[in-house]
């Protein structure tokens, strides 16, 4: 008799214990899933916000950092200077750097040597 209350009793426990755990765990997943978005987040945000003011080209020469928006400002916000059309991603390499980016700078007394752009 006593034992079989004892028993009941320690049942009632093991359940509760183990609804416990289960919750915990679900709400770790919960957590898990927040963390995973909440990063998703705000490497997108990061990323976007980058992309579109500051670019930065690492180079063994010394890293090329160009300033798009302050480009657009500075070019009246005229995107044809550089953009055919609409505007969209350009490969920037060694050779239009070389010839585009400083070509314009010639003409518009921007920095034209090396260590104008690359800075080490
Ligand atoms: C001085 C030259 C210059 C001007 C002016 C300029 N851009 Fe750009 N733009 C670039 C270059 C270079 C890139 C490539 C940057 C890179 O390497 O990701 C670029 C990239 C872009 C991209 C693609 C971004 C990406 O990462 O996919 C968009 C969109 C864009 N420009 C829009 C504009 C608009 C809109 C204007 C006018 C208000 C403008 N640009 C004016 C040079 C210019
Ligand atoms: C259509 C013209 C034009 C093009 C194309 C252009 N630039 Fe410029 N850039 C300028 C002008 C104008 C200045 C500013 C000169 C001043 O105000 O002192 C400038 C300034 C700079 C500066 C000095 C720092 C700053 O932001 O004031 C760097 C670095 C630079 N440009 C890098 C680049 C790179 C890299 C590219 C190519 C991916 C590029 N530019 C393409 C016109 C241009
Ligand atoms: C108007 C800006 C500008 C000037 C001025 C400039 N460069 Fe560059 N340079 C660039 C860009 C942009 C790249 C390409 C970066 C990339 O591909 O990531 C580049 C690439 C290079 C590379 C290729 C390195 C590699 O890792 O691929 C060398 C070497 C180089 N430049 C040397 C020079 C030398 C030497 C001078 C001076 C005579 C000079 N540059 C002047 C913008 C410039």
């Amino acid at each position: 008799m006593l034992s079989g209350q004892f028993s009941v009793i320690s049942l009632v426990n093991e359940l509760w214990q183990f609804r416990q755990e289960q919750t915990i765990r679900k709400w770790r997943k919960k957590m898990k899933k927040l963390v995973l978005i909440m990063l998703l987040l705000a490497f997108v945000g990061v990323s976007v916000a980058t992309a579109a003011d500051v670019v930065v080209y690492e180079n063994s020469k010394g890293n090329i950092t160009f300033d798009h928006k302050a480009h657009q400002e500075k070019l009246g916000g005229d995107c044809s200077k550089c953009h055919q059309g609409e505007p969209a991603k350009i490969e920037v390499n060694k050779d239009y750097g070389h010839n585009v980016c400083k070509a314009c700078h010639k003409d518009m007394n921007g920095p034209t040597k090396c260590n104008d752009c690359h800075k080490k």
